[in-house]
């Protein structure tokens, strides 16, 4: 009987660790609204970036100039190429992400290159935000290290990642996970579209400004430039609701 026990909830247990771990691996895209809730002076300041508006770079007549010389039609309506729309969007064609067709209502939030395309897609962690935000008010901190096992992107590798399957997924461009579709707008274009992640990372076109954090994440895996960041941080409104 005790054996059978022992078996049943070792049964269920592996049940449980395949299922999570299925999970962690496919953690859906919330859209900006739910992120911004908490972090209102990142929303705040994100919107005035460049990938706020980067759907707007699809429509017919936008941007005629840069389109002509990546030998784009720039009377062209691309809002429904599947070519384009994967690095103008949040989490295209994936759970909770970007889908052509998608209505008005849901579109609005994932119609941008938005919070999750550079911190990961948020289905799960932002759980775990909200009950390390309540730790805190206890006392106790939380390690980043269990933040990764949620799909976020904490470690230099994994944002430099992310900026990359955009910026640098192109033939020859030194970054080795590039496949297609790729951009159209390279270094052999214009000398200016080459990537610089230091640079890049730290420009308010592209960026949001950055805002002080009490500490509720602890320890490695850190961003290297985290606590440059934060020395420099702007007071901002709290993170929790
Ligand atoms: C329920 C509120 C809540 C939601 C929703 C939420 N967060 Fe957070 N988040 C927090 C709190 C609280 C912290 C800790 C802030 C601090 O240390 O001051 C945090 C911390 C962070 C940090 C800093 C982590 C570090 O290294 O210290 C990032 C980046 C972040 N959140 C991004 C996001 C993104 C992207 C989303 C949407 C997918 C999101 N958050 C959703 C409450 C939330
Ligand atoms: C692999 C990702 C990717 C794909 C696919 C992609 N883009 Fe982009 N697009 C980018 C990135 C990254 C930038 C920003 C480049 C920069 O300014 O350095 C960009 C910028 C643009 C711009 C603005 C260029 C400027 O100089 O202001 C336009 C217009 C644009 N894309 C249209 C398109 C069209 C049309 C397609 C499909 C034919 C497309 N993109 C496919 C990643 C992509
Ligand atoms: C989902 C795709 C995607 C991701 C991920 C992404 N970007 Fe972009 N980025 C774009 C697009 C598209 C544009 C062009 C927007 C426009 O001009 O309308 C752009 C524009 C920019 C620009 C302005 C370009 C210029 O010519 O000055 C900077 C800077 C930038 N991104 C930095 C970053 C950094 C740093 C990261 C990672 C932390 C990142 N991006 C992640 C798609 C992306
Ligand atoms: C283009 C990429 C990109 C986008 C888009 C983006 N972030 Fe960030 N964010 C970063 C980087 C890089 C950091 C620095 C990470 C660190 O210091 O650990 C950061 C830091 C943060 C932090 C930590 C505190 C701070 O201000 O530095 C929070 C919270 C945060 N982002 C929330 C958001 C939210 C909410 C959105 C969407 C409304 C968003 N981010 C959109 C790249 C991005």
């Amino acid at each position: 009987m005790k054996k059978y026990v022992l078996m049943v909830s070792f049964f269920v247990l592996s049940l449980f660790l395949i299922v999570s771990m299925g999970n962690a691996k496919q953690a859906g895209y919330a859209g900006y609204k739910k992120c911004g809730g908490c972090h209102k002076s990142q929303k705040k300041s994100w919107k005035d970036t460049v990938h706020k508006k980067s759907f707007t770079d699809l429509k017919a007549g936008k941007k005629v100039e840069a389109k002509k010389k990546a030998k784009l039609d720039p009377q062209k309506d691309y809002t429904k190429d599947e070519k384009c729309v994967g690095c103008h969007v949040t989490g295209f064609n994936k759970r909770g992400g970007y889908k052509i067709g998608l209505k008005k209502s849901k579109a609005k939030y994932v119609k941008s290159v938005g919070c999750e395309m550079c911190h990961g897609a948020g289905g799960l962690y932002r759980k775990e935000h909200r009950n390390a935000g309540g730790r805190h008010k206890k006392g106790k901190t939380t390690p980043r290290a269990k933040l990764v096992k949620l799909g976020m992107n904490v470690s230099t590798e994994a944002i430099e990642n992310a900026c990359y399957s955009c910026h640098m997924n192109y033939e020859g461009s030194g970054w080795d996970g590039a496949k297609e579709p790729y951009t159209p707008f390279t270094p052999k274009v214009d000398a200016k579209y080459k990537f610089d992640f230091d640079k890049a990372v730290k420009t308010e076109k592209g960026m949001h400004k950055h805002f002080k954090l009490k500490g509720v994440f602890t320890g490695e895996p850190k961003f290297k430039y985290h606590d440059e960041f934060q020395k420099n941080a702007e007071e901002g409104e709290s993170a929790e609701e």
